[in-house]
């Protein structure tokens, strides 16, 4: 089978770094580069940490620093109550010698499409400002990505707002960009990512694995779940960003609804909700696939399957 392209896009955070995990050591992903924006935390600890969990695993791939701040809005949002002040609280990792690329990330991303057979998917696990930012930058890049599978959003309850999610919220111009693009979207919202908690059984099960990487698993999601529960008072932490990756091994793992999207851009109390019309009320074109469920069963042996994937 032919493997699928990805550039992941990402702001490392406890489950973006399962996402590279999961994507790392697939047979299924080759993995192309790993562009880097701020989100959970700032732009170097972002950069820092994405390098440290490549280094960490042994993945020989391109890490390229990206935006540090949303296109817009003056304010940048990040989230060390949940990621700590490192953005990757929680596992120790040896001197960092792993450096960065000299290429911007958006111009990589921009160079990478333009040279590619329109065969490349757009992974975003953060929010969306480097891939805006080349949408706009070199609007000739559109007919060149295959896909966009984002994690973001939420048509229910948000997790910074009652109305938004954070990777929407941080950028929510960029996600307007994107979601207006023209490209098709699967939209990995709350929605389905909150019904992938990490109980302590499932970290329990994890940590069985005998390698490097099951103890990555177990150290970032020991912290993940401790600030998840302070917080949300979850029993464990929704494994958000490695949803996308797992959808993109087993397309049958999300049930999606396609409908359109509007982000909301204008509002003071709902600014940066994803306002999925799934009941095409509004009669307008769809534009995004919405993960409305997800096979949990499946999805925690797709994990396994990744984590067993390292020595
Ligand atoms: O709302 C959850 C999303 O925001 C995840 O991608 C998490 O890593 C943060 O970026
Ligand atoms: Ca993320």
């Amino acid at each position: 089978m032919e493997k699928r392209k990805i550039i992941l896009d990402c702001d490392p955070g406890h489950d973006d770094a399962i996402a590279i995990m999961l994507a790392g050591k697939s047979s299924a992903i080759d993995l192309l580069g790993i562009t880097v924006v701020a989100g959970n935390q700032t732009l170097d600890k972002t950069l820092n940490n994405a390098l440290h969990v490549c280094q960490y695993l042994g993945l020989d791939v391109p890490v390229y620093k990206g935006c540090g701040q949303p296109m817009i809005r003056e304010k940048q949002v990040i989230a060390p109550e949940i990621h700590g002040e490192s953005g990757l609280d929680g596992p120790q990792f040896s001197a960092l010698t792993k450096k960065a690329e000299q290429q911007h990330a958006v111009n990589y991303i921009i160079d990478t499409l333009l040279a590619s057979d329109g065969d490349i998917t757009l992974v975003p696990t953060g929010p969306m400002t480097n891939v805006a930012m080349a949408m706009r930058l070199c609007p000739d890049i559109l007919p060149k990505i295959r896909e966009i599978v984002l994690m973001g959003g939420s048509y229910q309850l948000g997790n910074m707002t009652p109305a938004a999610e954070f990777n929407i919220l941080v950028d929510a111009d960029a996600a307007h960009v994107v979601f207006t693009s023209g490209r098709k979207i699967t939209m990995v919202g709350l929605d389905v990512t909150r019904k992938v908690l990490c109980l302590p059984s499932v970290v329990e099960r994890m940590g069985q694995i005998d390698n490097k990487a099951a103890k990555l698993f177990v150290d970032l999601m020991t912290f993940f779940n401790k600030t998840q529960k302070e917080i949300f008072g979850w029993a464990g932490a929704p494994l958000h960003d490695p949803v996308t990756i797992a959808s993109l091994l087993d397309p049958t793992l999300l049930t999606t609804k396609e409908c359109f999207t509007q982000i909301d851009i204008r509002s003071e109390q709902s600014y940066g909700r994803t306002n999925c019309d799934l009941f095409n009320m509004l009669k307008q074109p769809p534009n995004s696939f919405v993960a409305v469920d997800i096979n949990v069963a499946r999805f925690w042996d797709i994990i396994e399957g990744g984590i067993k994937n390292y020595s």
